[in-house]
C-alpha cells in the first residue's frame, strides 16, 4: 500500500493510541478526531499527528473529515461503558449510532475513499450461547451498548447494499491491556487491586469464562483490516476460554503474589461463557494472536514497572 491518509477516531483512547503509534512507524499520514472524553491527548505524539479535538457527532467533525479526505477511517470513538449504556440509553445511542452515521456520511462524500474499519464488540452476540461464536451467529444483545454497536454495523451493511460502501467490521472479544483512565477491563481492574493490596471482586463462582485478547493483537488486526477486500464482519479473539478464577491464578504466578479474591453474588445480565472463533479473519489476513494471557499480563506488569521508574526519576 502506498502512502495513504488515515483517520483514527478515538485515537487518544486505549486501543486508538496504540494504533496511532503503530501507524506512525509507516509512511501514512495520520489524523485523529477525539473529544478527549475518556482519551488522553498525551497518549499520542502531538507533533507527529494532526489532532482535531471535537465530537464525532458534530458538524465540525464532518467538515474536518471531508476536508482531510482520508482514504481510510478506523472508527474507534464510542461510548464504551456497558453500565453507562444501561443508565443513559439515549446518550449511548447518540454517540454510537448517530456519531457513527455522521462519520459514515462524511466518508461517502470522499471521492477516493477506500475503507471504513469499524470497532464492534462481542456484546453484539449477547445471550447467544452457540460457542465458539461465529460471525453469522444470531445477534442477541443484552445491553444498549451491544445494541448500539450492532446498529452501527447494520448501517454500514445497508450503505454497502445501497451504494457500495467499502467497510470492515471487527468484533472484539474482551480486550485487556495497561489502561490509565476510563472504564477498566476486568484484568486491569484486578491488577490495580492487587498492586494496591486490595481484593479483586469476583461475581458469582468465578467459573464464568471469557475470551481475553491483548490490546497489541487488536491494534495489529485493525491495521491489517485496512487491506481486507471483502466487506463484512470479522471476530478478533484468541478463540480460547479462560475462567475468571484462572485469570487470578495466572496473575498470581506472573506477579508472584498470593491473590485472595472477594466473592460477591452473580450479577444479573452477565453472560456465563464467551468464546469467539477467529478463523475467518485469520484466513483472510494471516493474523494470529501473539499474546497468551500469561504473556499479556507479563507485558502489562513490565509497562507498569517502567512507568513507576519514570515517575521516580
Ligand atoms: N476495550 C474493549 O474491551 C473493547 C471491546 C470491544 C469493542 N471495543 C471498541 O473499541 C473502541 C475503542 O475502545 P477503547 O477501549 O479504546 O475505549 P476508550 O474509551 O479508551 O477510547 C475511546 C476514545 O474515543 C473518544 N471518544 C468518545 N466519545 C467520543 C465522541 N463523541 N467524539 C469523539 N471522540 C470520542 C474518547 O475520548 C477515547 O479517546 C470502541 O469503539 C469500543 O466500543 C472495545
Amino acid at each position: 500500500m502506498g502512502k495513504k491518509r488515515i483517520l483514527i477516531t478515538g485515537g487518544c483512547g486505549f486501543i486508538g493510541s496504540l494504533v496511532v503509534q503503530n501507524l506512525l512507524a509507516t509512511s501514512h499520514e495520520i489524523f485523529v478526531i477525539d473529544d478527549l472524553s475518556s482519551g488522553d491527548r498525551l497518549a499520542i505524539p502531538e507533533t507527529l499527528v494532526n489532532l482535531k479535538i471535537c465530537d464525532i457527532r458534530s458538524k465540525a467533525a464532518k467538515e474536518y473529515i471531508k476536508e482531510f479526505a482520508p482514504h481510510f477511517v478506523i472508527h474507534l470513538a464510542a461510548q464504551i461503558d456497558v453500565q453507562v449504556s444501561l443508565e443513559q440509553q439515549q446518550l449511548d445511542a447518540d454517540i454510537n449510532i448517530m456519531g457513527t452515521l455522521n462519520v459514515i456520511e462524511a466518508c461517502k462524500e470522499i471521492a477516493n475513499f477506500e475503507r471504513f474499519v469499524f470497532a464492534s464488540s462481542a456484546a453484539v452476540y449477547g445471550n447467544n450461547t452457540e460457542l465458539p461464536l461465529m460471525e453469522d451467529a444470531l445477534p442477541m444483545p443484552i445491553s444498549p451498548y451491544g445494541m448500539s454497536k450492532w446498529i452501527g454495523e447494520q448501517y454500514l451493511k445497508l450503505n454497502d447494499e445501497m451504494e457500495d460502501f467499502p467497510y470492515c467490521v471487527l468484533r472484539f472479544a474482551n480486550v485487556y491491556g495497561q489502561k490509565e483512565a476510563g472504564a477498566k477491563d476486568v484484568i486491569s481492574d484486578f491488577l490495580e487491586k492487587v498492586r494496591n493490596n486490595e481484593s479483586p471482586v469476583i461475581y458469582g463462582d468465578g467459573e464464568q469464562t471469557r475470551d481475553f485478547v491483548y490490546v497489541a493483537d487488536i491494534a495489529e488486526a485493525l491495521i491489517l483490516a485496512l487491506n481486507v477486500r471483502e466487506n463484512g464482519v470479522y471476530n478478533i479473539s484468541t478463540g480460547e476460554q479462560t475462567s475468571i478464577n484462572d485469570v487470578l491464578l495466572v496473575m498470581s504466578n506472573v506477579l508472584q503474589v498470593v491473590v485472595v479474591p472477594e466473592n460477591r453474588s452473580h450479577r444479573v445480565g452477565d453472560v456465563r461463557d464467551s468464546r469467539l472463533s477467529n478463523t475467518k479473519f485469520q484466513k483472510v489476513t494471516g493474523w494470529c494472536p501473539q499474546y497468551t494471557l500469561a504473556k499479556g499480563l507479563k507485558q502489562m506488569h513490565l509497562e507498569n514497572q517502567r512507568q513507576k521508574m519514570i515517575l521516580v526519576k
